[in-house]
């Protein structure tokens, strides 16, 4: 079944086409030099570049995988979680698609994507195969959810930020220390010349359930960035690098920890690491050491799979269009705040 996937619910347009496990095309417009003037994703910006994006993305990625509209079994759209005029873009494209070439269009969920990113392949390897149930924690600038998976369609939510999502965290503290938007990967950078063991930052909601609080820690951050009058240091000050290391392990150790009992008390029989933040290097090795202590398998998407794409909107979509799940008429509207569960 080729489906043709498409994604506008933030700030990248994007479109793919994928069948039977692999990706054939995989289209990403990013907005970012856009938005980086006013430090964060604007949203009448990002609809705009959405809406002039969009046709062509599309059309490049049937190019790049020689195809045709014709060929496609069927069409998936995010339709949320998101900025409501952003979704709206895509949206309507795959409504419009689908009514102009007689071809079903299937509604996907944003995270639950994410978390089924590790399960798809490019041409010529073989997608990873999971034994259910799974845990999933999809970490990104909107989102911290940890979810358990029955199968590739049935989830339910186990915990989530109560505050700022894990992204978010990272991108505040970023502009906190002067490192510009978005500042996950300038974190990990600046933290990988820093000892986390100098500043020691709090471990918000340690032991405590499932959910997750983040904001807390910026403000921590904030504290010791005045206290000890880091601003006036010179870019290079090794504390700046201490504290960036300091911020980024005491996120890491959350996120893993909570993975960690999430695995434990649903026995699952392995884990999904997903999402933006799932490109830390730091996460992404703390998170393979507990799995492999307790034997059991860790998937984590390659790095450009962590980032927001349609390909894993195509993927979820293909499992949707053919248990005929989620099928969208031209009434359908977009859901910003589609409930997690
Ligand atoms: O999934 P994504 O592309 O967009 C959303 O759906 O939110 O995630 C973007 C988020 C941003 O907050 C960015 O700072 C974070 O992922 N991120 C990282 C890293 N790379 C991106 N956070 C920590 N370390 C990184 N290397
Ligand atoms: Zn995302």
């Amino acid at each position: 079944m080729l489906v043709l996937g498409l994604e506008s619910s933030c700030d990248e347009t994007a479109a793919a086409l994928y069948e039977d496990g692999v990706v054939l095309a995989d289209v990403v417009r990013g907005q970012l030099d856009l938005h980086r003037l006013y430090g964060g994703v604007v949203p009448e910006i990002a609809s705009r570049a959405h809406l002039e994006a969009v046709d062509q993305v599309a059309a490049q990625a049937l190019a790049e995988a020689g195809r045709g509209l014709a060929d496609i079994s069927g069409l998936a759209v995010t339709q949320g979680p998101g900025l409501v005029g952003a979704l709206l873009v895509a949206l309507s494209f795959a409504k419009g698609l689908g009514f102009a070439a007689g071809r079903p269009v299937t509604g996907v969920n944003h995270v639950k994507a994410h978390a089924l990113s590790p399960f798809m392949a490019r041409p010529g390897a073989p997608p990873p195969v999971p034994d259910f149930p799974l845990v999933a924690l999809v970490v990104s600038g909107g989102h911290s959810h940890l979810y358990l998976l029955a199968d590739h369609l049935t989830f339910s939510l186990l915990g989530r930020t109560r505050d700022d999502a894990a992204g978010e965290a990272f991108d505040k503290t970023a502009k906190l220390l002067g490192l510009g938007y978005p500042g996950g990967r300038a974190i990990e950078e600046l933290a990988a010349r820093g000892d986390p063991s100098v500043y020691r930052l709090p471990r918000p909601l340690w032991r405590e359930g499932l959910d997750f609080s983040f904001s807390g820690l910026k403000t921590q951050v904030l504290t010791i960035y005045r206290r000890d009058n880091l601003a006036d240091r010179p870019a290079d000050d090794p504390a700046l690098a201490d504290l960036a290391a300091g911020f980024q392990a005491a996120v890491v150790e959350v996120l893993v920890d909570k993975l960690r009992a999430a695995l434990k008390t649903t026995r699952a029989e392995g884990a999904v690491l997903a999402g933006g933040v799932a490109a830390n290097g730091a996460l992404r090795a703390a998170a393979l050491e507990m799995t492999q202590a307790l034997g059991r398998p860790l998937f984590v998407p390659p790095l450009a799979w962590c980032a927001d794409n349609a390909a894993m909107i195509a993927h979820l979509g293909a499992r949707q269009l053919a248990a005929g799940r989620n099928i969208l008429d031209l009434a359908a509207e977009a859901r910003p705040r589609w409930p997690v569960d």
